[in-house]
């Protein structure tokens, strides 16, 4: 469907060329003048400089030419010289009618659909899953949610951190620990154990044991290296271990990713792109690009237009070694072969921004992605706590997510509980939720490039700008539409008799503004700052009309139409930002 401010600005400039003028110069905009009108045109101001004449005159013009037009209730030229326009609520009431009913609320799709790989979550295997991935899941979830609204083919990678160091330290410490296990014993040749030597939750403390030891202790540590190049290297015992590892990680953080409703259609990992490096390697070196330094090799990937220095893309260490980089220019080949992607969008911290320039510069000129696609890092910042600081716990300890999510529905629930108004048996369900929409609008709401600071009480609050506001705003909705009973019929819509009515019918067809906004800016912060002005909207709707209490049956139908289209709406927009609202609360 046309937007309805492209058709207001079409008709517009028709009457601007009706009246002698330059059509373009018929543009309008929202009012900033709400109090006055809806919609204003300011194109009378430049026409009268080009045609020397004052612009009262030339607006007056146009307001003629738009004389009985019946997309306007009012249009009126005022000092100096803008255009007021007031929309006919017959015709706004059609349109919404339309919206309505059409796909998507009459968003157009693009005309090209895109196949677009994502990669974000990067959770780092065996090592607790903390706030800082959380970022990455929320914000990578709901960008890729939008872009498959827009009709694009998305493919979301989680792409672990499965092949480093931490698990040359975990094999290590295991060693000390149980020396006697056979993938420790060079002679052993027969089947390995199918049982892990290890719970998860002893992995989750097996890990930071070794971290913390291979600071202190640096025969340990370089203990751990020669694990590490050996598991990277095929030994047998330490593949073993390296498998029991992946498999009891990954259910743990399937079972997180659930929780959090964020959801890969690949798990692979740094260890799948290993098998493309030495390839790889070859065809850089090949094309003439690969450089040594310092016993390194490197891709140079300075321009001349760089106002700062960017170091080069460092592809194997003296010592042999691969790393983050080689790792992700060898996944990009792995990308273009299974997918042809026209894009690949990667969601981490910002302070990961000079490493993806360094590799998409690499990427370019080894000859791995070709200019027609695009390459783009969305980093966020940080998530801080109320001290302005990196998150921690109480204790000042990195905060491991599942306590996080734990903390937000603890504290929920006992709101809910108060409340008294949600079934003992909905409770828990219901927590989660509110839980989730707290902590995602919470970290939506802000542009994800901004730090933020965490703060529970306020992004739990049912009020205010908050997840749990707008869920609170759909759970009414839903109450009306049950209470009312029949079934709700959009055709049903009628024009709008009050100001507030009109507000949220005009609120109610900025839904595709709002959503293009986010998509093409991979802004979801603009669905959140729509979603709470069509909740405040829909809300004095509901505080100045009696809507179940209306005598009259077409009314009370129009009415019960306009709030089943506002939930409607609503409840698309939250699911763009990853959550969904409970029946009550
Ligand atoms: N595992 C990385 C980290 O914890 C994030 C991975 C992001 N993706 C990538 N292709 N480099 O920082």
């Amino acid at each position: 469907m046309e937007k309805l401010i492209d058709l207001i600005s079409r008709r517009v400039s028709q009457a601007f060329e009706a009246a002698g003028l330059e059509a373009s110069l018929g543009k309008v905009t929202v009012s900033n003048r709400p109090d006055l009108c809806e919609y204003q045109c300011n194109g009378a101001m430049p026409a009268a400089k080009q045609a020397h004449r004052p612009p009262l005159e030339l607006a007056q013009a146009v307001a003629e030419q738009l004389e009985g037009e019946t997309m306007f209730a009012r249009v009126e030229a005022v000092k100096p010289g803008f255009l007021n326009l007031t929309l006919d609520p017959g015709y706004l009431r059609d349109y919404v009618a339309q919206m309505a009913q059409a796909p998507s609320f009459g968003l157009e799709p693009e005309a090209q659909p895109k196949t677009i790989v994502m990669d974000y979550g990067g959770p780092n295997v065996a090592k607790p899953l903390h706030v800082g991935h959380l970022r990455s899941a929320i914000i990578g979830e709901s960008v890729k949610r939008i872009a498959r609204y827009f009709g694009n083919r998305v493919i979301g990678d989680i792409h672990l951190g499965d092949w480093g160091l931490q698990m040359g330290l975990i094999i290590e410490e295991l060693r000390e620990r149980q020396p006697e296990l056979p993938y420790f014993d060079p002679t052993f040749t027969g089947a390995y154990p199918a049982e892990a030597p290890f719970t998860i939750a002893e992995l989750e403390e097996i890990y930071p044991t070794a971290s913390a030891k291979s600071k202190v202790d640096e025969a340990f540590a370089s203990r751990a290296h020669d694990a590490t190049y050996k598991l990277q290297h095929g030994d047998r015992g330490y593949r073993a271990i390296w498998e029991h590892i992946m498999r009891i990680s990954k259910a743990d953080l399937q079972r997180n990713y659930e929780k959090l409703d964020v959801h890969f259609d690949l798990w692979l990992g740094e260890s799948d792109a290993q098998a493309d490096i030495p390839p790889m390697l070859e065809a850089m070196k090949a094309r003439g690009i690969v450089t040594e330094s310092e016993g390194a090799l490197v891709v140079e990937v300075q321009q001349p237009e760089d106002t700062k220095e960017v170091p080069p893309c460092i592809l194997v260490k003296s010592d042999g070694a691969s790393l983050y980089a080689t790792t992700d220019l060898a996944t990009l080949v792995q990308r273009m072969r299974d997918f042809t992607p026209d894009k690949v969008l990667y969601v981490t911290d910002k302070r990961q921004a000079l490493h993806f320039e360094q590799v998409f510069r690499a990427a370019r000129k080894g000859g791995i992605v070709p200019e027609g696609v695009e390459l783009q890092h969305l980093g966020y910042g940080t998530m801080n706590g109320k001290d302005g600081k990196p998150f921690k716990t109480r204790e000042g300890g990195v905060m491991r997510l599942e306590r996080l999510i734990s903390e937000v529905t603890d504290y929920v629930r006992r709101k809910i509980t108060e409340n008294q108004v949600v079934d003992e048996g909905d409770v828990e369900e219901t927590a989660q939720r509110i839980a989730l929409a707290a902590l995602k609008y919470g970290d939506l709401s802000n542009q994800p490039t901004k730090d933020y600071i965490f703060d529970m009480e306020r992004f739990a609050a049912f009020e205010g700008n908050t997840g749990p506001y707008i869920l609170y705003t759909i759970v009414r909705i839903k109450s009306i539409l049950a209470k009312y009973g029949a079934a709700v019929d959009s055709a049903a819509l009628l024009p709008s008799e009050s100001k507030e009515a009109k507000d949220l019918m005009l609120t109610l067809t900025r839904f595709s503004d709002s959503l293009r906004a986010a998509y093409q800016d991979n802004a979801p912060n603009d669905i959140c700052a729509y979603v709470y002005d069509l909740a405040g909207v829909a809300n004095k709707f509901y505080h100045e009309t009696r809507i179940l209490a209306e005598p009259d049956a077409a009314r009370k139908a129009g009415y019960v139409a306009l709030m089943d289209l506002t939930r409607r709406v609503l409840e698309t927009s939250i699911d763009l930002l990853g959550f969904s609202a409970p029946e009550r609360m």
